[in-house]
């Protein structure tokens, strides 16, 4: 299997939906189809099951739950279905500070669900603040500075745990990905952006290096990682 030297972290890489310029119709399509990509992939039903259930559960209150990076909106709906399944009562917010993600997140009618065009700073001077932060293949998306500024505000904005949720870079995950996202790629960045995404992703060790002792890394499914850590709100 020849492909890409995945040895070390891509993190100039430019995915084509962090272009300003790029195809907003492309743009649209590729955010619509992040739940179904999602749901195939990124492992958040067992994070659900494993680490936000009993989390929800503990509080004996309404949950107040910040998707952070929310882009489409579409894990803010996947984990509020879930969780209303469960008879919980949640209140969730999803922020993306890309109007464009924020304008298809706004469209969606989800009980108990906001969606705010802020990132973590506009969070924080609005005196905004949640039990739980998450967030899904954000990450991957920073460079080494802005991971450390979107982590450590991650966790002055939630009262008790964080979770960022991504890929973990590797050889089988780029050639099962290239072929496996055939048929839902045609409109959208979905290919080109997801192999330049595991190009651009941590290994479980270099994520864990780079978040330091506070943090944990583990991989809860296949070709994921989760870095969780306490919140200090
Ligand atoms: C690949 S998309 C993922 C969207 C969504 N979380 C999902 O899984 O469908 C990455 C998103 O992260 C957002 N993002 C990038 N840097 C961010 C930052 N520093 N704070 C918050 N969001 C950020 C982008 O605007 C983009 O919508």
């Amino acid at each position: 299997m020849l492909g890409p030297d995945l040895s070390a972290r891509d993190e100039h890489l430019v995915e084509l939906m962090d272009d300003p310029n790029c195809d907003p119709r492309r743009l649209d399509a590729t955010l619509r189809r992040f739940g179904l990509v999602n749901r195939l992939i990124s492992g958040w039903g067992t994070v659900y099951r494993h680490r936000l259930r009993p989390l929800i559960a503990g509080l004996e209150r309404p949950a107040r739950i910040l998707d952070l990076g929310s882009g489409g909106g579409d894990v803010v709906a996947r984990l509020a279905s879930l969780a209303a399944a469960d008879g919980f009562e949640v209140r969730w917010t999803g922020a993306d500070p890309d109007p464009r993600a924020h304008e298809v997140a706004a469209a969606r009618e989800i009980p108990n669900a906001r969606f705010l065009c802020a990132d973590a700073d506009a969070l924080h001077e609005a005196g905004e603040a949640f039990d739980v932060v998450i967030s899904n293949h954000v990450v991957h998306h920073l460079d080494t500075q802005g991971l450390h500024d979107f982590t450590e505000a991650s966790r002055d904005l939630a009262s008790h745990r964080v979770l960022h949720g991504d890929i973990a870079r590797g050889r089988l995950a780029y050639h099962l990905y290239s072929v496996g996202i055939l048929p839902l790629a045609p409109g959208t960045f979905l290919r080109t952006d997801g192999l330049r995404s595991i190009r651009r992703s941590h290994r479980p060790a270099e994520l864990s290096a780079a978040l330091g002792p506070d943090w944990s890394v583990t991989s809860p499914a296949p070709f994921r990682l989760l870095a969780e850590a306490d919140g200090r709100a």
